[in-house]
């Protein structure tokens, strides 16, 4: 990837609106590390003058106007209020929307391009718009499209993709369901029967396939770990699925494929890397592989990936302020 490194550029000036939510958070600590940027606001409804992540920095009341004044905004906001903040700034600013309103499959997905970072970066130097895209899709979609492109799927078999995440996914909003006492000690499966609303996201993203998904709720923090047994045509095997990712992410990134071993949660949580490991399956006719993803649902699932997008965006290396691990 061809991007300039040159330090002596100024910073870009940085807002971030929803700073107290999971996600808002994760995108104001590594805002605080990041060479380049320079966050002159964090907003929050309910903690306005209380201290932010960013030293010095205190939570302001949400303003359309504030937005207007900086180079770059993170909206780090619940679904339907990403799209209202979109149209309240207007013009001005360049937007990275962490909400799924303007993802592949909203209706609103021709106004953003779809930060996958890995994929879009010359797009991404041009947008203005940026819909980043959702922690699940992200696992599934990383894992398969370079099978998709490559003809190394059979598509017109069911993809079966199994996902679990940690609490931290359903954002810090207050639930009956998600009170310690419910999820500790406990592993459910819910949006059964193919109805989360992140399957038209990576339906809209994969096409062709048939997609079965299936998340479950880990009694733990953050983190994603997506099992998905992908139908293949007879011959392809788990060498020819690692040199398609080799060949996709080896030129730079956040995507590591294993070259052998399955990937856990514990490599890649509070980091920004996605993990990818593919497995032969015995005894299956028409065959099938295990592909595992992990990746942290709050670092390469969302502010990881929002920090290399605003990279692209402005033309830094993709990885600059991201945690790679060793
Ligand atoms: N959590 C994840 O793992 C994850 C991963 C990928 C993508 N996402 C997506 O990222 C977005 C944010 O998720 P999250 O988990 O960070 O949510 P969250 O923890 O619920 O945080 C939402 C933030 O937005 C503020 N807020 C809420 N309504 C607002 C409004 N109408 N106007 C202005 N500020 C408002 C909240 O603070 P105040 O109430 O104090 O204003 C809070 O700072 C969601 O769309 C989510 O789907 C989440």
């Amino acid at each position: 990837m061809d991007m300039k490194q040159n330090t002596d550029e100024p910073k870009v000036r940085v807002g971030v609106v929803g700073g107290t939510g999971y996600t808002g958070s994760e995108v104001l600590e590594l805002l605080r590390r990041h060479p380049r940027a320079d966050v002159a606001f964090a907003t929050s409804r309910s903690r306005v003058g209380e201290p932010s992540p960013i030293p010095g920095l205190t939570f302001s009341e949400p303003s359309s106007e504030r937005c207007r004044e900086v180079d770059l905004v993170f909206l780090c906001l619940p679904h339907g209020a990403g799209a209202d903040w979109v149209d309240a700034i207007g013009k001005g600013p360049r937007i990275i929307d962490l909400t799924s309103d303007h993802r592949p499959g909203s209706g609103r997905e021709d106004e953003a391009v779809y930060g996958l970072a890995e994929f879009a970066a010359p797009k991404l130097a041009e947008a203005k718009l940026v819909a980043n895209p959702g922690c699940y899709p992200t696992g599934a979609i990383f894992a398969l499209m370079p099978l998709v492109e490559r003809g190394l799927m059979d598509l017109d078999r069911l993809t079966i993709v199994n996902a679990a995440s940690g609490v931290t996914g359903a954002g810090r909003t207050l639930r009956v369901d998600l009170l310690f006492g419910e999820v500790s000690e406990n592993f459910r499966a819910y949006g059964e029967g193919n109805r989360h609303r992140h399957l038209r996201e990576m339906k809209a993203t994969l096409p062709g396939t048939s997609l079965l998904f299936q998340p479950h709720l880990l009694p733990i923090r953050r983190g994603i770990l997506e099992t998905i047994v992908v139908p293949v045509p007879d011959g392809v095997g788990p060498d020819e699925v690692r040199e398609a990712w080799v060949d996709q992410y080896e030129s730079g990134g956040a995507v590591r494929v294993l070259p052998e071993g399955m990937p856990e949660i514990r490599d890649v949580v509070n980091t920004d890397m996605l993990h990818l490991g593919v497995s032969a399956v015995e005894g299956v006719e028409p065959p099938v592989l295990t592909v595992v993803a992990a990746l942290d649902n709050l670092g390469k699932g969302a502010a990881g990936q929002a920090v290399q997008n605003m990279n692209a965006m402005m033309g830094w290396n993709l990885n600059e302020g991201i945690r790679c691990g060793p």
